[in-house]
């Protein structure tokens, strides 16, 4: 494996998909990118500004208003909003939501395509999202499709939020992990889907490392 490949993980929210992406991209010395927080950042200002979502020129204005910038910082594109690190700040549960909602906007989707496609010019890299696969990088040397049964997806997100300190309750998480899956899928542009080419692994009953073991396993058969 010498060339510098691009390899690409979508799926739906809680399926696992960073930190099986961090650990592969660890393993394979390369650059791990995050798009869902390029999307979180856009709402992290939305939100912040108090922009109203649904209406067209506010979206506009905001895609135009914004900086956002990656740097490459030890192996992860860290992502700078006007150029404040957002970091955690943008890990939240409203966020997403507002990620996933302001996300079906072209223009959104547009505003961000150059930014994902400078960061994976070179190859190397790691990228989980929704769309990499399918209109981000159509080409990439493997495109992986990460999926879970819903049920373990809204343990995971639990546990997760959990080690941070939040109390979201099962039933909410479930709901806006609904909403989340139903927004994603089911909108026009880009469409959370496996590509014909994409290697679809079912998570449900493995762990992080059975994964990265199956997707070492698939890239070494090809
Ligand atoms: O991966 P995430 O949960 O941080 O992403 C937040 C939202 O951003 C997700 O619900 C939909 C949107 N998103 C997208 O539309 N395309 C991507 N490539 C990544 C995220």
């Amino acid at each position: 494996m010498n060339k510098k490949m691009i390899i690409t993980i979508d799926g739906p929210a809680g399926a696992g998909k960073s930190t099986v992406s961090k650990m592969l991209a660890k393993r394979l010395g390369y650059i791990y990118l995050d798009t869902g927080s390029l999307y979180r950042a856009l709402a992290y200002k939305a939100l912040k500004d108090k922009i109203v979502l649904d209406d067209d020129s506010a979206l506009d204005s905001l895609c135009s208003n914004i900086s956002i910038v990656l740097k490459k910082i030890d192996g992860q594109m860290k992502v700078y909003v006007d150029g404040e690190d957002v970091g955690d700040k943008i890990r939240t549960e409203e966020i997403g939501l507002t990620a996933s909602k302001i996300s079906a906007f072209a223009i959104v989707r547009q505003r961000l395509l150059q930014l994902q496609r400078e960061a994976g010019a070179q190859g190397g890299i790691v990228t989980e999202g929704r769309d990499m696969g399918s209109v981000v990088f159509p080409h990439a040397d493997y495109k992986f499709y990460l999926d879970a049964d819903i049920e373990e997806r809204i343990k995971r997100r639990h546990k997760e939020l959990f080690g941070k300190g939040n109390t979201s309750e099962l039933q909410s998480i479930q709901k806006d992990m609904l909403v989340r899956d139903k927004q994603d899928s089911k909108r026009e542009i880009a469409p959370l889907r496996p590509t014909s080419s994409s290697i679809i692994i079912d998570s449900t009953k493995l762990s992080v490392p059975e994964v990265i073991e199956k997707i070492i396993q698939q890239m070494s058969s090809k």
